[in-house]
This record gives C-alpha cells, sequence and structure tokens, in this order.
C-alpha cells in the first residue's frame, strides 16, 4: 500500500452537508434512520472474511468499520475519507473499542493505493454527496483498486420506492444539495457502476426510511 498522505485539494460536502454539524453526524443518523439494520444489512452484504482485504471509501465516524472489524478482526480493513474532521472521530471511536484499521485521507484525485490490491470495497451513504464527475472518477478508482474478481457494494440513497419516498428526501436534498443527490434519485447509480467497468451490476435490496429509499447495490470486477 502507498502510505503518503496529501493535502485535500477538492472541495467537498461534509457528512451532515456543513462543517460546523460534522460533531452531529452519529446522533443525527440515529435520530433519522433504522441505523442497526442498516448498517447490519451492509455488512452482511459484505461479507468480510479472515484472509480478505477491504476498503471503505468515505468512512465517515468510523460507524461501519467498527461492525464490520468487530465481526470479522482478522481481516484487514482501511479506510480513506476527504475530510480531516471525521478522521479524528474515527480514529477516537475505533480506538476506543481496541479496534485497529489505517484510516487514510483522500485529495480528492488519485486514491492513494496500487492497482489490483484489495478483495473488496464498500461505501456507504457517500455517492449522493459527490458530483457527476467525481461520481464517475471514484466509482473507476474503486475499480483499479480492486483484485480481479473482487467485489463492489454500495449502501447510498437510491430511486423513490414510491411518492412519499420522493417527498421525504427533499429532506436530504435541501441539506446536501440537488446538484449531488439527482442522479442516485433518478436512480442512476448502477449505471455509473457499470460505466466503470464493473459487470453483473444489480440492486440487491433497499430499506424505506424517514427521509428516503435506501438501496444496496453489487458489482464484480470480473477477471480478464
Ligand atoms: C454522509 S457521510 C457517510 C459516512 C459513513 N460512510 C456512514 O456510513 O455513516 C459521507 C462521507 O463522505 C465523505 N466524502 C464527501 N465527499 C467525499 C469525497 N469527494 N471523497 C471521499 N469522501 C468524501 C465525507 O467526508 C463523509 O465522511
Amino acid at each position: 500500500m502507498k502510505n503518503q498522505e496529501h493535502k485535500v485539494e477538492k472541495e467537498f460536502i461534509p457528512a451532515l452537508g456543513y462543517n460546523f454539524l460534522t460533531g452531529l453526524y452519529d446522533t443525527t443518523i440515529r435520530l433519522t434512520m433504522p441505523e442497526k439494520k442498516f448498517r447490519n444489512q451492509l455488512i452482511q452484504k459484505l461479507d468480510p472474511q479472515a484472509d480478505e482485504t477491504i476498503l471503505e471509501f468515505g468512512f465517515g465516524s468510523g460507524a461501519n468499520l467498527a461492525i464490520a472489524s468487530s465481526r470479522s478482526p482478522n481481516t484487514s480493513f482501511f479506510g480513506l475519507d476527504i475530510d480531516p474532521k471525521v478522521r479524528e472521530i474515527a480514529f477516537s471511536k475505533l480506538k476506543n473499542k481496541d479496534i485497529l484499521v489505517e484510516l487514510q485521507l483522500y485529495n480528492g484525485g488519485i486514491f492513494p493505493y496500487n492497482d489490483a490490491v484489495f478483495d473488496k470495497a464498500y461505501s456507504c451513504l457517500v455517492f449522493h454527496q459527490l458530483d457527476d464527475e467525481t461520481k464517475a472518477h471514484c466509482f473507476s478508482e474503486i475499480y483499479r483498486v480492486l483484485k480481479p474478481g473482487g467485489k463492489l457494494i454500495i449502501g447510498d440513497w437510491g430511486k423513490a420506492k414510491n411518492r412519499w419516498m420522493r417527498t421525504v428526501f427533499y429532506t436530504v436534498q435541501l441539506l446536501d444539495g440537488f446538484k449531488t443527490t439527482t442522479a442516485n434519485v433518478k436512480g442512476l447509480l448502477p449505471d455509473y457502476i457499470r460505466e466503470a467497468g464493473f459487470s453483473d451490476v444489480q440492486e440487491t435490496g433497499f430499506i424505506n426510511t424517514r427521509i428516503g429509499s435506501f438501496c444496496y447495490y453489487e458489482g464484480i470486477k470480473m477477471e480478464k
């Protein structure tokens, strides 16, 4: 693994839309979403194995890494996020639980990893915060760093499953903006995943929450 850290060179949307709200992220998720359910389903789909090396892109406060790593302590987990503030939060959370994960800071460009080093990569509630160009770039970077045969698992806002889900999703859009969330609610994430080179792309489930339809997607980097 390359182990350099870079200055953040790209603008980004913080975990809760605004930098001053980042400290409230965990509480807000607990109050607005079925947190145990959506995180447990994500980690069940990830199904981490002892000999695997797994990347979480956009680890936020480290909540998924904490669950995944306690479920499979011998898996090598790595985390990449653009925001130094969440890295501090995630670092303390994981340290308090005696969990050792390499948390790297992303500069918004090329991922700081060599080609084909991860068995699996996952990302949760991140792609709705990326503009269309950045979505495409990050999916192709994930594709590059996965081994042939490697698997991508995404949990994020997807196509609203009914009119009420479309209406409540305006809450997320008002906080995070329409520019980055529109492709999600139009159901376009699977197209981005396919365009990055992934095969067998599919929606594998969804949960209707108080603030929108949270969907799971998967794709495979085929062996050549
Ligand atoms: C809503 S939070 C989700 C955090 C975590 N994955 C979770 O499940 O709770 C979105 C995360 O994406 C990160 N993020 C936003 N833009 C990013 C970018 N361009 N590259 C990497 N991470 C980004 C934010 O710093 C934040 O930690």
